[in-house]
Protein backbone atom coordinates (compact mmCIF):
# COMPACT_ATOMS: atom_id res chain seq x y z
CA UNK A 1 0.00 0.00 0.00
CA UNK A 2 0.98 3.67 -0.48
CA UNK A 3 1.03 5.60 2.78
CA UNK A 4 1.16 9.53 1.59
CA UNK A 5 2.45 11.53 4.63
CA UNK A 6 0.88 15.20 3.25
CA UNK A 7 2.20 17.96 5.83
CA UNK A 8 2.26 21.92 5.08
CA UNK A 9 3.29 22.36 8.19
CA UNK A 10 6.19 18.94 8.47
CA UNK A 11 7.11 16.86 11.62
CA UNK A 12 10.71 17.35 12.53
CA UNK A 13 13.11 14.33 10.88
CA UNK A 14 13.03 12.35 13.84
CA UNK A 15 9.19 11.44 13.40
CA UNK A 16 9.45 11.17 9.20
CA UNK A 17 12.36 8.54 9.71
CA UNK A 18 9.98 6.72 12.68
CA UNK A 19 7.15 6.99 10.35
CA UNK A 20 8.97 5.24 7.53
CA UNK A 21 10.70 2.67 9.44
CA UNK A 22 7.41 1.22 10.45
CA UNK A 23 5.26 1.89 6.87
CA UNK A 24 8.00 -0.46 5.18
CA UNK A 25 8.79 -2.72 8.16
CA UNK A 26 5.54 -3.45 7.45
CA UNK A 27 5.37 -4.13 3.74
CA UNK A 28 3.96 -0.78 2.54
CA UNK A 29 5.76 2.24 0.97
CA UNK A 30 6.27 5.86 1.92
CA UNK A 31 5.54 9.36 -0.22
CA UNK A 32 5.99 12.47 1.49
CA UNK A 33 4.57 15.87 0.51
CA UNK A 34 5.85 18.96 2.69
CA UNK A 35 6.00 22.39 2.80
CA UNK A 36 3.08 22.58 0.07
CA UNK A 37 2.35 25.89 -1.21
CA UNK A 38 -0.71 25.00 -3.56
CA UNK A 39 -3.56 22.74 -2.77
CA UNK A 40 -3.01 21.65 -6.09
CA UNK A 41 0.54 19.74 -5.19
CA UNK A 42 -1.92 17.78 -2.42
CA UNK A 43 -4.57 16.81 -5.03
CA UNK A 44 -1.56 15.48 -7.29
CA UNK A 45 0.12 13.72 -5.03
CA UNK A 46 -3.29 11.47 -3.46
CA UNK A 47 -3.72 10.48 -6.73
CA UNK A 48 -2.62 7.21 -5.92
CA UNK A 49 -2.45 7.13 -2.01
CA UNK A 50 -3.81 4.05 -0.52
CA UNK A 51 -3.72 6.23 3.08
CA UNK A 52 -3.14 9.54 4.45
CA UNK A 53 -1.51 10.78 7.22
CA UNK A 54 -1.95 14.53 7.69
CA UNK A 55 -1.50 17.43 10.21
CA UNK A 56 -3.53 20.68 10.25
CA UNK A 57 -3.95 20.22 6.49
CA UNK A 58 -7.71 20.37 5.24
CA UNK A 59 -8.67 16.83 3.80
CA UNK A 60 -11.93 18.28 1.88
CA UNK A 61 -14.65 16.45 -0.38
CA UNK A 62 -12.32 17.71 -3.30
CA UNK A 63 -9.28 16.05 -1.71
CA UNK A 64 -11.33 13.00 -1.33
CA UNK A 65 -12.85 12.91 -4.80
CA UNK A 66 -9.20 13.21 -6.29
CA UNK A 67 -7.44 9.94 -4.07
CA UNK A 68 -9.64 6.89 -5.84
CA UNK A 69 -7.60 4.52 -4.19
CA UNK A 70 -7.89 5.92 -0.41
CA UNK A 71 -8.86 3.81 2.20
CA UNK A 72 -7.89 5.43 5.33
CA UNK A 73 -6.80 9.04 6.56
CA UNK A 74 -5.58 9.92 9.65
CA UNK A 75 -5.02 13.44 11.58
CA UNK A 76 -1.69 13.03 13.48
CA UNK A 77 -3.11 14.95 16.08
CA UNK A 78 -6.37 15.71 18.34
CA UNK A 79 -8.71 17.94 16.84
CA UNK A 80 -10.18 16.87 13.59
CA UNK A 81 -12.42 19.93 12.27
CA UNK A 82 -9.97 19.77 9.36
CA UNK A 83 -11.66 16.41 8.23
CA UNK A 84 -14.56 16.30 6.14
CA UNK A 85 -15.58 13.09 7.43
CA UNK A 86 -19.32 12.92 5.63
CA UNK A 87 -17.35 12.80 2.39
CA UNK A 88 -14.97 10.02 3.76
CA UNK A 89 -17.99 8.33 4.81
CA UNK A 90 -19.62 8.37 1.53
CA UNK A 91 -16.54 6.19 0.03
CA UNK A 92 -15.87 4.28 3.13
CA UNK A 93 -12.80 5.67 4.32
CA UNK A 94 -11.88 5.25 7.87
CA UNK A 95 -10.99 8.73 9.36
CA UNK A 96 -9.11 8.31 12.64
CA UNK A 97 -7.38 11.25 14.95
CA UNK A 98 -4.44 10.34 17.65
CA UNK A 99 -5.64 11.32 21.38
CA UNK A 100 -3.76 12.57 23.65
CA UNK A 101 -0.18 12.13 21.76
CA UNK A 102 0.49 16.06 21.26
CA UNK A 103 -0.85 16.76 24.45
CA UNK A 104 1.76 17.89 26.78
CA UNK A 105 3.23 19.92 24.30
CA UNK A 106 0.24 21.83 23.83
CA UNK A 107 -0.41 21.84 27.99
CA UNK A 108 3.41 22.97 28.05
CA UNK A 109 2.45 25.92 25.45
CA UNK A 110 -0.50 27.38 27.48
CA UNK A 111 1.70 27.67 31.15
CA UNK A 112 4.37 29.15 29.14
CA UNK A 113 1.89 32.09 27.75
CA UNK A 114 0.37 32.69 31.18
CA UNK A 115 4.04 33.42 32.36
CA UNK A 116 4.59 35.56 29.58
CA UNK A 117 1.26 37.71 29.39
CA UNK A 118 2.19 37.78 33.46
CA UNK A 119 5.49 39.45 32.68
CA UNK A 120 4.10 41.83 30.02
CA UNK A 121 5.40 39.94 27.42
CA UNK A 122 9.11 39.98 28.46
CA UNK A 123 9.32 43.60 27.91
CA UNK A 124 10.38 46.13 31.09
CA UNK A 125 7.83 46.98 33.69
CA UNK A 126 6.49 44.91 36.64
CA UNK A 127 4.37 42.23 36.17
CA UNK A 128 2.87 39.54 38.54
CA UNK A 129 3.25 35.76 39.63
CA UNK A 130 0.90 33.16 38.64
CA UNK A 131 1.21 31.27 41.63
CA UNK A 132 -1.98 31.64 44.01
CA UNK A 133 -4.01 32.80 40.93
CA UNK A 134 -6.87 31.77 39.25
CA UNK A 135 -7.05 29.11 36.91
CA UNK A 136 -10.60 28.05 34.81
CA UNK A 137 -9.87 25.05 32.68
CA UNK A 138 -12.71 24.96 29.56
CA UNK A 139 -12.86 21.58 28.63
CA UNK A 140 -11.07 18.73 31.03
CA UNK A 141 -10.01 16.50 28.46
CA UNK A 142 -6.61 15.41 27.41
CA UNK A 143 -4.92 19.02 27.31
CA UNK A 144 -6.96 20.57 29.77
CA UNK A 145 -5.98 17.65 32.43
CA UNK A 146 -2.33 18.31 32.12
CA UNK A 147 -2.58 22.04 32.25
CA UNK A 148 -4.56 21.57 35.51
CA UNK A 149 -1.82 19.24 36.66
CA UNK A 150 0.83 21.74 35.67
CA UNK A 151 -0.74 25.14 37.27
CA UNK A 152 -1.18 23.48 40.50
CA UNK A 153 1.98 22.31 40.65
CA UNK A 154 3.05 25.86 39.99
CA UNK A 155 0.60 26.74 43.13
CA UNK A 156 -2.29 28.28 41.05
CA UNK A 157 -6.05 27.10 42.17
CA UNK A 158 -7.80 25.36 39.36
CA UNK A 159 -11.31 24.86 38.20
CA UNK A 160 -12.83 23.32 35.06
CA UNK A 161 -15.86 23.39 33.27
CA UNK A 162 -16.91 20.13 30.97
CA UNK A 163 -20.70 18.72 30.73
CA UNK A 164 -19.27 15.40 29.87
CA UNK A 165 -16.79 15.14 32.54
CA UNK A 166 -18.02 14.37 36.50
CA UNK A 167 -17.04 16.40 38.90
CA UNK A 168 -16.13 13.78 41.39
CA UNK A 169 -13.25 13.00 38.49
CA UNK A 170 -12.29 16.50 38.33
CA UNK A 171 -12.27 16.68 42.54
CA UNK A 172 -10.39 13.69 42.73
CA UNK A 173 -7.30 15.33 40.96
CA UNK A 174 -7.44 18.46 42.96
CA UNK A 175 -9.28 20.33 40.52
CA UNK A 176 -12.84 22.53 41.32
CA UNK A 177 -15.93 21.75 39.12
CA UNK A 178 -17.09 24.78 37.83
CA UNK A 179 -21.35 24.63 37.98
CA UNK A 180 -21.48 27.43 34.93
CA UNK A 181 -19.28 28.57 32.50
CA UNK A 182 -20.46 32.44 33.61
CA UNK A 183 -19.28 31.04 37.33
CA UNK A 184 -15.65 29.80 36.03
CA UNK A 185 -15.12 33.40 33.86
CA UNK A 186 -16.45 35.33 37.02
CA UNK A 187 -13.70 34.02 38.90
CA UNK A 188 -10.92 33.24 37.09
CA UNK A 189 -7.89 35.27 36.41
CA UNK A 190 -6.94 33.00 34.07
CA UNK A 191 -9.08 30.88 31.28
CA UNK A 192 -7.55 28.36 29.52
CA UNK A 193 -10.00 27.30 26.23
CA UNK A 194 -9.23 22.86 25.63
CA UNK A 195 -12.46 23.29 23.38
CA UNK A 196 -12.93 21.96 19.59
CA UNK A 197 -14.52 23.73 17.23
CA UNK A 198 -17.76 22.78 16.62
CA UNK A 199 -21.03 23.98 16.23
CA UNK A 200 -22.10 24.33 19.37
CA UNK A 201 -18.58 25.95 20.42
CA UNK A 202 -18.02 28.38 17.20
CA UNK A 203 -18.50 31.65 18.30
CA UNK A 204 -19.05 30.80 21.68
CA UNK A 205 -16.27 32.49 23.43
CA UNK A 206 -18.28 36.07 23.64
CA UNK A 207 -18.30 39.69 25.26
CA UNK A 208 -20.68 37.99 27.76
CA UNK A 209 -18.07 35.64 29.18
CA UNK A 210 -15.00 37.28 28.93
CA UNK A 211 -16.35 40.55 30.32
CA UNK A 212 -16.87 38.93 33.02
CA UNK A 213 -13.34 37.94 34.15
CA UNK A 214 -11.84 39.47 36.69
CA UNK A 215 -9.31 43.39 36.53
CA UNK A 216 -6.29 41.76 34.47
CA UNK A 217 -7.66 38.78 33.55
CA UNK A 218 -5.67 36.61 30.46
CA UNK A 219 -7.53 34.23 28.31
CA UNK A 220 -5.56 31.86 26.21
CA UNK A 221 -5.96 29.96 23.25
CA UNK A 222 -4.06 26.99 22.24
CA UNK A 223 -7.65 25.48 21.12
CA UNK A 224 -9.15 26.89 18.08
CA UNK A 225 -9.85 30.47 16.38
CA UNK A 226 -13.16 30.02 15.17
CA UNK A 227 -14.50 29.12 18.99
CA UNK A 228 -13.78 33.17 19.50
CA UNK A 229 -16.70 35.71 18.49
CA UNK A 230 -13.68 37.92 17.13
CA UNK A 231 -16.19 40.85 16.96
CA UNK A 232 -17.07 40.93 20.55
CA UNK A 233 -13.77 40.03 21.46
CA UNK A 234 -12.29 43.26 20.25
CA UNK A 235 -15.23 45.43 22.11
CA UNK A 236 -14.32 43.75 25.30
CA UNK A 237 -10.98 44.51 24.78
CA UNK A 238 -11.96 48.25 24.12
CA UNK A 239 -13.96 48.48 26.71
CA UNK A 240 -11.42 46.62 29.59
CA UNK A 241 -7.84 47.77 29.06
CA UNK A 242 -7.40 45.82 32.14
CA UNK A 243 -7.73 42.34 30.29
CA UNK A 244 -5.99 40.38 27.98
CA UNK A 245 -6.17 37.48 25.37
CA UNK A 246 -2.92 35.38 24.14
CA UNK A 247 -3.39 32.90 21.17
CA UNK A 248 -1.63 30.02 19.04
CA UNK A 249 -4.32 30.25 16.45
CA UNK A 250 -4.01 34.06 15.16
CA UNK A 251 -7.46 35.32 14.48
CA UNK A 252 -8.73 36.31 11.11
CA UNK A 253 -8.46 39.85 12.58
CA UNK A 254 -5.07 39.46 14.23
CA UNK A 255 -3.77 42.64 12.13
CA UNK A 256 -6.74 44.79 13.96
CA UNK A 257 -6.30 43.73 17.16
CA UNK A 258 -2.49 43.99 16.91
CA UNK A 259 -3.03 47.58 15.85
CA UNK A 260 -5.48 48.51 18.49
CA UNK A 261 -4.42 46.48 21.66
CA UNK A 262 -0.70 45.74 20.80
CA UNK A 263 0.08 45.53 24.99
CA UNK A 264 -3.22 43.19 25.77
CA UNK A 265 -2.72 40.88 22.92
CA UNK A 266 -0.24 38.09 21.58
CA UNK A 267 -0.43 35.83 18.65
CA UNK A 268 2.09 33.58 17.74
CA UNK A 269 3.11 33.79 14.56
CA UNK A 270 2.60 29.94 13.32
CA UNK A 271 0.47 27.28 15.62
CA UNK A 272 2.94 25.88 17.43
CA UNK A 273 1.46 23.85 20.24
CA UNK A 274 2.13 20.76 18.95
CA UNK A 275 5.74 22.17 17.45
CA UNK A 276 8.26 20.11 19.45
CA UNK A 277 10.25 16.95 18.70
CA UNK A 278 8.16 14.92 21.06
CA UNK A 279 4.57 15.53 20.66
CA UNK A 280 5.97 14.71 16.22
CA UNK A 281 7.16 11.62 17.10
CA UNK A 282 4.27 10.85 19.27
CA UNK A 283 1.54 11.83 16.83
CA UNK A 284 3.26 10.84 13.39
CA UNK A 285 4.28 7.23 14.96
CA UNK A 286 1.20 6.79 16.44
CA UNK A 287 -0.83 7.81 13.07
CA UNK A 288 1.42 5.06 10.97
CA UNK A 289 0.52 2.27 13.46
CA UNK A 290 -2.37 2.88 13.25
CA UNK A 291 -2.83 2.87 9.52
CA UNK A 292 -0.43 -0.88 9.50
CA UNK A 293 -2.55 -2.26 11.86
CA UNK A 294 -5.82 -1.47 9.95
CA UNK A 295 -4.31 -3.08 6.82
CA UNK A 296 -2.99 -5.83 8.96
CA UNK A 297 -6.02 -6.51 11.26
CA UNK A 298 -8.88 -4.13 10.14
CA UNK A 299 -8.47 -2.42 13.83
CA UNK A 300 -10.66 0.70 13.54
CA UNK A 301 -9.85 1.98 17.35
CA UNK A 302 -9.81 5.98 16.75
CA UNK A 303 -12.04 5.99 13.83
CA UNK A 304 -13.98 9.30 14.07
CA UNK A 305 -16.85 8.09 11.33
CA UNK A 306 -19.37 5.94 11.44
CA UNK A 307 -21.71 4.29 8.42
C1 LIG B 1 -4.20 19.28 17.26
O1 LIG B 1 -5.42 19.42 17.06
O2 LIG B 1 -3.68 18.17 17.45
C2 LIG B 1 -3.32 20.50 17.36
O3 LIG B 1 -4.04 21.64 17.05
C3 LIG B 1 -2.03 20.40 16.57
O4 LIG B 1 -2.18 20.76 15.23
P1 LIG B 1 -0.93 20.71 14.21
O5 LIG B 1 -0.62 19.29 13.94
O6 LIG B 1 -1.40 21.46 13.00
O7 LIG B 1 0.24 21.41 14.87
Amino acid sequence: MKILVATEKPFAAAAVNGIRKIVEEAGHELALLEKYTDKAQLLEAVADADALIVRSDKVTAEVIAAAPNLKIVVRAGAGFDNLDLAACSERRIVAMNTPGQNSNAVAELAIAMMIFMSRNQFTPGTGCEIQGRKLGIQAYGNVGRLVAAKAKALGMEVMAYDPFVPAEKMQEEGVVPAESLEQMYGQCNFISLHIPAVPATIGSINYDLISRMPKGGCLVNTARKEVINEAELVKVLTDRPDLKYITDIAAVCQEELNQKFCKQVFATPKKMGAETAEANINAGLAAARQICGYFETGCTKFQLNKW
